[in-house]
């Protein structure tokens, strides 16, 4: 069946569309909704078979956990026995916003949620449909990112309906993401607070706010199957396009110049503005000046998901430093990539 699809914005919501997805969530049933990342497939959290929905509609492995959204702080009470105190202090800063606590679960968290793990990530996100459609539900809803498993997250409606028509009942489009990659994703449930998914949240924000904060390795390195991770998605090819996509690191001038250098047949380039003109003989997808980390994650996925449009057969991709927002949006791009990149 196609999904049945309301669009609106977030200064005029309409509220009987919020009630007719709030509707379908309640009976059990899936309906995609934005938040200030990306959009999320939502399903009761605390039903189990609105979980294995999920996963099904995504093909997900059934290994990797869902994270639960809810609408205000005080519900993290009925899902998590014992809040440890870096949560307050983190969701008095950044809440609602685009931050994941991982925090120990309770029992009312099905195994589907939390595929068996003793902990459950927890976000309040401050998208206001998303909000309201949480109210509206009365249930704190499981929801991962919008896309089929392995593919770019779904930053609008468009995305949402590529990747889920036919698999989920409703759309709730409310145009695209602002900030465009997913939440930040931090582990309470370890000796010292840890870093599992950099995004709209920075590193030095949470430093800011808890002092030391570890950085898990699964950033920076291709993960194994055979090695346990902190966080299960970090172990699964990610964000990819069809094509095979090398980053290059470096100055940007550099960069480009050596991807200028290396071009073959049938190439794509992921540039930054400034150097669209360096690829003429390419099909060269910009995702905003070297200087806006904002406009680089909001961009990105909808770029990632462009060459698939195309049949280029090799993609090149710059990429930021890994200062501020810039460490999500290298995080993608080298996930992207397979952690396949060349340092100029
Ligand atoms: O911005 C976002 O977080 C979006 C929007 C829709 O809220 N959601 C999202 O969900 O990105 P998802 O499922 O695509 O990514 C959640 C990440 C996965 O890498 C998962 O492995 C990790 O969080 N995760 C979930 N539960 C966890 C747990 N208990 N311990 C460690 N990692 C966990
Ligand atoms: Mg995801």
């Amino acid at each position: 069946m196609r999904a049945w699809i309301a669009r609106m914005t977030e200064d005029n919501i309409d509220q009987s569309a919020i009630e007719k997805a709030g509707e379908i969530l309640k009976n059990g049933g899936l309906a995609a909704f934005p938040t200030e990342t990306v959009y999320g497939l939502g399903g009761n959290a605390l039903d189990a078979k609105a979980s294995e929905k999920i996963y099904a509609a995504k093909g997900r492995p059934s290994d990797n956990p869902l994270i639960v959204h809810i609408a205000d702080f005080d519900q993290i009470y009925d899902l998590c026995p014992a809040v440890p105190p870096q949560a307050k202090l983190l969701a008095d800063a950044f809440w609602p916003g685009p931050l994941t606590m991982i925090v120990p679960k309770g029992d009312c968290i099905p195994d589907e949620v939390s595929c068996g793990l003793d902990t459950v990530g927890i976000r309040l996100p401050s998208h206001p449909m998303a909000r309201a459609l949480i109210r509206e539900s009365g249930v704190p809803l499981a929801a991962p990112s919008a896309n089929t498993s392995g593919r770019p997250s779904t930053t609008t409606a468009a995305h949402v309906m590529h990747d889920m028509d036919g698999k989920i009942a409703a759309v709730l489009d409310g145009g695209a993401c602002g900030v465009g990659v997913e939440s930040t994703v931090i582990t309470l449930a370890l000796e010292r607070p840890r870093l599992l998914r950099p995004g709209g949240i920075t590193l030095e924000q949470l430093r800011s706010v808890l002092g030391e904060v570890d950085v898990d390795r699964a950033l920076y390195e291709k993960i194994g199957d055979d090695v346990k991770v902190s966080a299960p998605g970090m172990k699964y090819r990610h964000y990819a396009p069809k094509a095979p996509v090398t980053v290059v690191r470096g100055n940007p001038q550099d960069t480009a110049k050596y991807i200028a250098e290396h071009i073959g047949n049938s190439t794509g380039v992921l540039c930054f503005d400034e150097y669209r003109e360096m690829f003429p003989t390419c099909v060269v997808e910009c995702f905003g000046s070297q200087d806006d980390l904002g406009a680089q994650a909001r961009e990105v996925f909808d770029r990632l998901r462009a060459f698939d449009d195309t049949s280029v057969t090799q993609i090149w991709a710059q990429c930021p430093s890994d200062e501020g927002l810039g460490l999500a949006v290298a995080n993608r791009i080298k996930k992207a990539a397979g952690f396949s990149v060349i340092e100029v």
